[in-house]
């Protein structure tokens, strides 16, 4: 059997009884879990949570939401107005996970979890609308699949699956690894697509300390084991980097492998990130402060933060820093109330700011001083 088909099959098992070997440990908010149904609960096959990091109001989206676990914790934590999102190759899993959709939206307040039918690496690819075309059209020639190709990029265009810029948080638990090595690029392509300047992402996985050989790709009990498919550590945090993605980081790093084969430790993992805000960047008068406690602390931009000097960021910067992992280390001080001076930012404008034009004021997050940033 190729990979592939490994995936759907070991899934659709999955879907229906409960497969030890895909289970891996997970410490999730027991409070949560009180309203979900035993059958999902049962059906986990996740290697984190990913759902630690949902904020009210969010639109969630779920990649490869299985029996929709995560998306019926994440409902219960964006509130009335956030929505999730869970979407799933496999038809067996999306049953699973809407036969309790009533039943959840009754016991959560309202009905605000939806499941999609597509694959993760083409978010704009409607597959319940793949299926109907397919009916109506069905491939016997060269032609035909040349119409089809026609059709894809048409609908993925005027209609696509999740639109451009649409999502607050992308979460996802134990699933990129099973997309084809030659999609992956892709993948994280799309994500970032679909995300909205200034969306998260925390992706709950398994990883590599090793680069896995292709022997072991190619077995397929490996591979829908979410085992052979797997990034390797460095490698992982990099194609994020690489794809424009801002404040890369493992948030949490299992030290106990969770399998060794060949010598190789496959351990899980949780990345964040965050797509930066897409408009121009301004020197508006935000300053950050390192707070140690290493000497300094350079991004991935090749800024150096030096501990305890008042740096001068650009708005952009300033709300990135502070959404990301590294928020804690670093005091933030918003433009003080009169600041008059909003202009392009440029790398020159990258030095520390004076303090009397950054005063943080009496315990006032966006400043309050008196004084203006201008100097
Ligand atoms: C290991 S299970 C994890 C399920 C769920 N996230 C959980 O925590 O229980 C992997 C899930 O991802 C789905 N999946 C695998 N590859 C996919 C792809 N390329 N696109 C969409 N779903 C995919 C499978 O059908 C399965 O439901």
């Amino acid at each position: 059997m190729d990979v592939k088909s490994s995936v759907l099959e070991r899934y659709s098992e999955g879907a229906k009884s409960q497969q030890a070997d895909l289970c891996c440990p997970v410490d999730y908010n027991t409070e949560l879990l009180k309203i979900l149904p035993k059958e999902i609960l049962e059906r986990d096959y996740g290697c984190g949570d990913p759902s630690r990091y949902v904020r009210k109001g969010d639109t969630v989206l779920d990649l490869g939401s299985g029996g929709g676990k995560i998306c019926y914790i994440a409902a219960q934590l964006v509130g009335d107005s956030g929505h999730v999102i869970g979407l799933d190759m496999n038809h067996d899993m999306l049953s699973l996970a809407q036969k309790y959709k009533a039943e959840m939206a009754d016991k959560i307040g309202s009905d605000r979890v939806s499941f999609y039918y597509g694959h993760i690496q083409d978010l704009a690819l409607d597959l319940n609308a793949a299926d109907t075309y397919l009916k109506k059209h069905p491939i016997k020639n060269k032609g035909d699949l040349e119409k089809f190709d026609a059709w894809q990029l048409k609908q993925k265009k005027t209609q696509p699956l999740i639109a451009d810029n649409s999502i607050d948080l992308i979460v996802s638990n134990c699933v990129l690894n099973l997309v084809d090595d030659t999609q992956k690029l892709q993948l994280i392509n799309e994500i970032f697509r679909v995300l909205k300047p200034g969306g998260r992402v925390a992706i709950s996985d398994i990883i590599s300390d090793e680069f896995v050989p292709d022997e072991m790709k190619a077995d397929p009990e490996l591979w829908s084991g979410c085992i052979s498919g797997v990034f390797q550590e460095k490698e992982f945090i990099q194609k994020f980097i690489d794809a424009g993605f801002y404040s890369v980081a493992y948030d949490k790093w299992d030290d106990t492998p969770w399998k060794t084969i060949n010598d190789i430790e496959f351990r899980s993992v949780t990345l964040t990130a965050i797509k930066a805000e897409q408009t121009v960047a301004m020197d508006e008068g935000h300053t950050v402060m390192y707070k140690g406690p290493y000497t300094s602390v350079t991004d991935d931009k090749g800024y150096v933060f030096d501990r305890g000097d008042r740096t001068a960021v650009s708005n952009i910067h300033f709300n990135a820093l502070r959404n990301s992992a590294l928020a804690t280390d670093f005091v933030f001080i918003a433009p003080q109330k009169n600041a008059c001076c909003a202009t392009a930012w440029s790398d020159t404008l990258f030095t520390v700011r004076k303090i009397k034009d950054s005063k943080i004021g009496s315990g006032n997050d966006s400043g309050g001083a008196s004084s203006s940033c201008c100097g």
